[in-house]
């Protein structure tokens, strides 16, 4: 049975979700403590938590330290904060020790779909080589805090681009690549130095997806990461996906959830690779050693070496911070979609095209032409592509992405 406990000063409030989730109670075992330090003697009663959902301002312990053991003493739980007054202080103490921040107060549905999600994640990494690889990287990583700031006024009632104009504006790092981004990636032909001019052209949905990606970057430590690796390739690599993923969506589709999803799953594909290099870099140096002896795409040496493949390693952690289910299996299958049935991941087979379409031409498109010859190639899945009818518009999508 999953197990999950909640942390809360508020006794009205534990009360409350007690009877939201009642009906979940034949397959969720749910324990409540009113204070972190009752949560911590109730870690070392019971073990075997799943996740844990705690508010952050308590009398005693704060919730951001009372995260903060948990990530000690089990990394491998989940966590969830759930909090009210999320102020930009607070926000990046959750964001330090957190997987997912919901503000109270939070819709008993959306609250349950967490849950079951976070209890999924669990399942996969049990069922997985997965498993080993995250724990030697020690916790997993928490959520970053400029792309939460934007995530929450998006979900506000009234979201307002000037505001998150201003949020990007206030760091001087992140309104340049914006700016940059905007100036050298899009077809616009002025030069743009206005962050909300930039953040108008972008749309909110790309901003947020390109604010996470550029988080991810600005929080690896340079000299920590794998010899072998290219961190500025990888962020040109990411971007170009990124863009051809949206070209190609929008020629197949005027859906704007499918062309944003593309374009987000195609920035963030190879972000499992940044990941894999930051945190196991001895590792990764033997997958790229055994890659350039065996004449391997990346992808079957890290099978080889890991157990488990960059791609999938991305998918989870944004799986953990909630990122839509498209996106995800765009990430998780991104060099072949057809699937393989021991992966990670499992799908239902496609009908229709959808980001992982787009992610995965563009990531071949972009391999093609980048001309490295250190490891095997990506390979188009004709057989994935014929199965949607979209074979034949593969010729069209590489002179629309030559172009873009
Ligand atoms: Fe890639």
């Amino acid at each position: 049975m999953k197990r999950v406990l909640f942390v809360d000063d508020d006794e009205n409030l534990l009360n409350g979700l007690k009877h939201m989730l009642h009906r979940m109670r034949s397959s969720w075992h749910m324990s409540f403590a009113t204070g972190g330090e009752q949560a911590l003697l109730l870690m070392e009663a019971e073990q075997g938590f799943d996740v844990v959902v705690s508010d952050l301002h308590m009398p005693g312990m704060q919730g951001a330290e009372f995260l903060g053991k948990v990530c000690e003493k089990s990394p491998e739980m989940i966590r969830i904060v759930l909090s009210a007054n999320l102020g930009a202080e607070s926000l990046i103490e959750a964001a330090n020790v957190a997987h997912q921040i919901l503000a109270k107060p939070c819709d008993p549905d959306h609250l349950r779909n967490i849950l079951a999600r976070a209890f999924t994640l669990c399942e996969r990494m049990k069922n997985s080589t997965v498993k080993t690889t995250l724990m030697r990287m020690g916790t997993l990583p928490s959520v970053p805090v400029l792309y939460w700031r934007i995530m929450e006024e998006i979900n506000s009632p009234e979201p307002s681009l000037e505001r998150v104009a201003q949020i990007i504006s206030k760091d001087p790092g992140m309104t340049a690549k914006v700016l940059k981004l905007v100036n050298t990636h899009t077809a616009h032909k002025d030069r743009v130095s206005n962050v909300m001019y930039a953040t108008h052209m972008l749309g909110l949905e790309n901003l947020k997806s390109f604010v996470l990606m550029a988080e991810l970057f600005e929080n690896v430590k340079e000299d920590e990461l794998s010899e072998g690796f290219d961190l500025d390739e990888l962020w040109e690599h990411g971007l170009t996906v990124g863009e051809y993923a949206r070209c190609i969506a929008e020629f197949e589709t005027t859906n704007r959830p499918i062309i944003d999803d593309s374009y987000t799953a195609g920035l963030l594909h190879d972000i499992g690779l940044l990941i894999l290099a930051s945190k196991l870099p001895a590792e990764f140096d033997e997958v790229l050693a055994h890659a350039r002896d065996h004449g391997s795409t990346l992808i079957q040496a890290e099978k080889k070496v890991l157990g488990v493949t960059h791609a999938e390693i991305g998918a989870y952690l944004l799986d953990l911070w909630g990122l839509a289910d498209d996106i995800v299996k765009g990430i998780s299958h991104h060099f072949f979609p057809s699937g393989d049935p021991d992966e990670m991941y499992t799908f239902e087979e496609e009908e229709s095209f959808t980001p992982l379409t787009a992610v995965h031409v563009a990531n071949y498109f972009c391999e093609e032409e980048a001309a490295t010859e250190d490891y095997g190639k990506a390979e188009l899945d004709m057989v994935y592509l014929e199965g949607l009818k979209l074979g034949d518009h593969v010729g069209h999508w590489w002179d629309l992405c030559r172009i873009a």
